[in-house]
């Protein structure tokens, strides 16, 4: 997959993209992160990316004329656009095996007080990775690629991203690794007992206790399985 990422601040994106899955994924050649530098669409020796608001108010806007000669130099029939922004659809786990699927993902991050909101119209999508508002669309942007390329075939093991949180709409399980007893804080026994069901049961159990006691959101839009609601009947929750 190749993701095109608009933006004002390439430079911040650099450790990121060599670090870990991400910068492995990359080497390997499962995906191909390309930058385009929005100022060097603006016109003239000032380079203006931003102009006040009509109508008044505090702060700058962004322009449309650089944003778009910006992404129309990208963008094909191929192409699946975002806009990062505060007022975006909430992102999501779903969202991100939606656009590992895309062949051409392009990322446009939103800078200063706001966009033109005509920009708005030429964009598949506009997405916010949460409630709290970022001085520009780049760290929303790594979040973005970050979920997307992890799930992109051979990126990590096929099994390893099954029973995370969200991927079956709740929260994952609690984990451990050695020792059994650290400082006299043990790891649940039923890990120890080398019973399968048994283990999975717990595993079940406590995804969905987690679930309603952090995530009653969640949890109240969950579809549950048989297995679910077997559990949840005889663990009274
Ligand atoms: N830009 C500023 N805040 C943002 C947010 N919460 N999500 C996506 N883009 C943003």
């Amino acid at each position: 997959m190749k993701i095109t990422v608009l933006t004002l601040f390439p430079e911040m994106f650099e450790n990121f993209l060599n670090t870990s899955i991400v910068g492995r994924s990359l080497q390997r050649g499962l995906a191909e992160v390309e930058f385009v530098q929005i100022r060097d669409f603006a016109p003239g020796n000032y380079k203006h990316v931003d102009d006040t608001p009509f109508g008044g108010g505090s702060g700058m806007v962004m322009k449309c004329q650089p944003v778009l000669d910006a992404l129309n130099s990208v963008k094909t029939e191929n192409s699946y656009t975002l806009l990062t922004s505060p007022a975006g659809k909430p992102y999501n786990q779903q969202k991100a095996r939606e656009l590992c699927k895309k062949d051409h993902l392009i990322i446009l991050c939103g800078h200063y007080e706001g966009m033109d909101a005509r920009i708005n119209d030429h964009v598949d999508e506009l997405v916010s990775i949460g409630d709290y508002v970022l001085t520009g669309g780049e760290l929303a942007s790594m979040v973005i690629i970050d979920s997307v390329v992890r799930l992109l075939k051979g990126a990590i093991r096929d099994t390893s991203t099954d029973e995370e949180s969200h991927e079956n709409g709740l929260l994952e399980y609690p984990q451990y690794t050695h020792p059994a007893d650290y400082n006299g804080e043990k790891v649940p026994e039923v890990l120890l007992s080398g019973n399968h069901a048994k283990i999975r049961e717990w595993r079940v159990m406590q995804s969905l206790k987690l679930t309603k006691e952090l995530r009653p959101d969640l949890y109240e839009k969950h579809e549950f399985t048989d297995e679910e609601k077997k559990i949840l009947k005889k663990y009274d929750l």
